[in-house]
């Protein structure tokens, strides 16, 4: 960020200039982690998409190479949409994208194959079109919807030594994922049955299916099956550009997904970040046994804007994600590597924190920071009333904006706030008493005044947290942009554009608006350094 680019970020991928969408084929290989990413070098709107890559050795800070995957045959003439990396046996990457072979408004889609030309090269800097592509198109026969048929998946490989992958589309109203099966990654048939598919969804693009282990936070590689496995099933659904994801049982010998009772892609499902974050996609890091998420955040500001500012959209931070306890849920958390980057520490001594104030954390840069922070509740007998048809909490928390006193919250943190508060982001906790003697958490982040400038999009967000406050510290992490709840229970991540808050006029709170005083447990806050990104 400068004073001319204030909106810049300091740590977040995102290239020097110009449109970025969704991540692509994000893995590791030889040691170096790779991100390509649908790129457009025309221009700050969508458009003439390319793969753009960059690689690194920490995932925060980066180096860039030339396009990946470009524009050049047949089969991809007018735009090289998303796809995935495969390691094949011998830890040989390939990589699926989704071409497109004419021109609007038809966009009719298949199915490429890239091998890398170079595999003693860790970087991967070229990468060679199988000649035969496309492997997957939309034929009379196969009754695929040319214009929906997108995106595929990392592949997994079966005991009978067959490859799988799936690609997200629709039929009428009905969301699916549509799976191919090989044996050579070349030669790919249809199944007769989709591997999972949703009514009234819409189209799915970026679906991801990856198993979880049932016993601790380590990922596990793709193709992974067995008692202590769980899957998953991700689908970013184009009508709403919201993402959900089921927790289910992968059926080997259906070859079909059943998502577990309960677990819907709809508004009473589950979503990785109740904010903007879209089109994400999973790698296993088989060198520190995880599962990492990239996904893409678009902006919040005008067209208008971007193309004066040069440039649209950066990923979110690469979040560790695996199976909560309870079996029911993910968990997510930042990365460990971003804690390199942070410099200076403050910490304020645990204090109580009366009904209606406010307290400044100094002594950070407020434009960038890590800020770790927890609250205790001993009281509880004043908490509100849920209204049992209070089920949507973007609503509720839209409805309940931080200017709305309750008993029991608001109470959280005022980021990127100006010093007279005219501008902030107010991200913060609610807690209403629910049914049958139980404590329901809403955790907010609240946009609605974050800049004076209207042509923002400015929606406040919201997620129920997991959490019982009776017996558990409420804790939130928040790396500004994003946020983290309960530990890494519910996230949530939005763009806002201060005209005041910007730089070094910049401020950071603690806040307690409810009526009721809260405990204020712990507080770390840490400045963070530039990473290097280009
Ligand atoms: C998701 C998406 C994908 C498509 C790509 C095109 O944001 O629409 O479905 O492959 O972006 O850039």
């Amino acid at each position: 960020a400068s004073s001319s680019q204030p909106y810049r970020t300091g740590y977040h991928f995102q290239p020097p200039k110009n449109w970025m969408n969704d991540p692509n084929g994000p893995m590791i290989y030889k040691g170096i982690y790779h991100l390509f990413y649908q790129y457009n070098p025309k221009g700050a709107v969508w458009g003439n998409i390319v793969w753009a890559h960059s690689t690194s050795t920490d995932l925060i800070n980066w180096t860039p190479h030339n396009h990946a995957i470009y524009p050049s045959q047949p089969s991809d003439h007018y735009g090289c949409w998303s796809g995935s990396a495969t390691m094949l046996p011998g830890g040989k990457p390939v990589i699926l994208y989704t071409g497109i072979i004419d021109p609007k408004p038809i966009n009719t889609q298949v199915q490429n194959l890239v091998v890398p030309k170079n595999l003693s090269d860790p970087y991967l800097r070229e990468w060679i079109k199988y000649p035969n592509n496309p492997l997957m198109s939309p034929t009379v026969e196969n009754q695929i919807n040319g214009s929906s048929f997108r995106d595929p998946t990392t592949a997994w490989l079966g005991h009978d030594n067959i490859w799988r992958v799936i690609i997200g589309s629709k039929i009428h109203r009905k969301g699916l994922a549509i799976l191919y099966r090989s044996r050579d990654f070349k030669k790919w048939t249809k199944a007769k049955h989709p591997l999972h598919s949703a009514k009234n969804t819409g189209m799915w693009e970026c679906p991801d299916f990856f198993p979880v282990s049932t016993t601790g936070q380590n990922g596990i590689d793709t193709s992974m099956v067995g008692p202590n496995v769980k899957h998953v099933v991700k689908a970013s659904l184009d009508d709403t550009k919201h993402e959900y994801y089921t927790i289910g049982t992968y059926n080997i010998t259906l070859d079909r997904y059943f998502a577990d009772k309960g677990s819907v892609e709809s508004d009473l499902g589950l979503r990785y970040d109740y904010g903007k974050f879209y089109a994400s996609k999973t790698f296993f890091d088989h060198e520190k046994n995880r599962r990492i998420l990239w996904g893409w955040i678009n902006e919040s500001s005008s067209v208008a804007d971007d193309v004066k500012k040069g440039w649209s959209g950066i990923q979110a931070i690469p979040r560790k994600i695996w199976l909560d306890k309870s079996g029911k849920q993910l968990l997510q958390w930042p990365v460990v590597e971003i804690e390199k980057l942070r410099g200076k520490q403050i910490q304020l001594p645990s204090k109580i924190l009366k009904g209606g104030s406010v307290i400044e954390v100094s002594g950070v840069t407020a434009v960038q920071a890590d800020i770790e922070i927890s609250f205790e509740i001993s009281d509880f007998k004043k908490a509100e009333i849920l209204d049992p048809s209070w089920t949507n909490p973007q609503l509720l928390c839209s409805q309940k904006s931080a200017s709305v006193k309750s008993a029991l919250g608001p109470f959280g943190l005022l980021t990127l706030a100006s010093k007279d508060l005219q501008e902030y982001t107010a991200v913060f906790f609610r807690i209403f008493k629910g049914q049958q003697g139980k404590y329901v958490v809403l955790m907010c982040s609240d946009q609605s005044r974050s800049s004076l400038n209207d042509d923002n999009d400015k929606t406040t967000y919201g997620a129920f947290l997991n959490v019982n406050p009776l017996h558990e510290k409420l804790s939130l992490r928040s790396l500004v942009m994003e946020s983290f709840g309960g530990d890494g229970k519910a996230c949530i991540t939005a763009r806002v554009y201060p005209t005041l808050a910007t730089g070094k006029d910049a401020h950071l709170y603690a806040f307690n608006y409810g009526t009721e005083k809260v405990k204020l447990s712990s507080l770390s806050a840490w400045s963070m350094k530039k990473a290097h990104i280009y």
